[in-house]
């Protein structure tokens, strides 16, 4: 029995999609409704917030995972990277008005205590903190973009995929931070119990190149 935990969401799909490029059998993930354990054969799907997935991995609930990178930078848990799967693409951003482009593109004390909305304090704070910029950071869940909206913050640090959301909200990119797609992670514990089952996957992989992205 193996154990893999899978996101929900916006990348659940990709997810699912590569599960069964990997020969894993999907019919009945496909179909769940809002069931979270998904047994099909001799393997078992957790289906988890994106930002949960690490922990079940480093607690060892689920032996592989596919999780985003951004949520990977984001957590500080214990896990192997076994794989970049190329699928679920999108850009970790700061993104605000179309004014603050004259600060972003300016010397970095320019941005000192700026207000930045996220709900990925620790890259926020390693971005802005590498640059020797202090800046007041404000945690939400999700729907950042309504911050710099009503005058919450100054700009967001989030995640840019079609660019849909940022224009909706008259919103622009200012500064591209870090490439983001899914990886296979694996917990310490089955990389060595289940070696051979998680090679038996890890030969079936091809990383698709060209995948489509945000443009702005
Ligand atoms: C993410 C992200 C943006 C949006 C970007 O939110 O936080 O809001 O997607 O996608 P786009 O560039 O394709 O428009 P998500 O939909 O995951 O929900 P959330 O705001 O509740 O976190």
């Amino acid at each position: 029995m193996l154990t893999i935990a899978l996101p929900t969401g916006r990348v659940m799909r990709n997810a699912i999609d590569f599960c069964e490029e990997m020969g894993l059998p999907v019919a009945k993930l496909r179909e769940t409704g809002r069931q979270l354990v998904v047994q099909e054969g001799d393997f078992r799907y957790i289906l988890s917030k994106p930002s949960d997935v690490p922990l079940y991995v480093s607690h060892g609930v689920a032996d592989i995972a596919l999780a985003g990178s951004d949520v990977l930078r984001e957590c500080t848990v214990d896990y192997v990277e076994l794989a970049d799967t190329g699928r679920g693409q999108c850009q970790i951003v700061i993104a605000g008005p179309q004014k603050l482009r004259v600060l972003f593109s300016g010397h970095p004390s320019e941005l000192m205590w700026l207000k930045v909305a996220t709900k990925y304090p620790h890259i926020a704070d390693s971005y802005f903190s590498e640059m020797g910029v202090q800046v007041e950071i404000i945690h939400l869940h999700g729907s950042i973009e309504l911050a710099p909206t009503l005058g919450m913050s100054d700009c967001i640090l989030d995640i840019v995929q079609t660019g849909d959301t940022l224009i909706a909200n008259k919103l622009v990119v200012l500064k591209e931070i870090a490439p983001v797609s899914l990886r296979l992670i694996a917990s310490r514990q089955s990389v060595s119990l289940k070696w051979q089952q998680t090679m038996a996957l890890l030969k079936t992989i091809t990383t698709p190149k060209g995948e489509t992205s945000y443009e702005h």
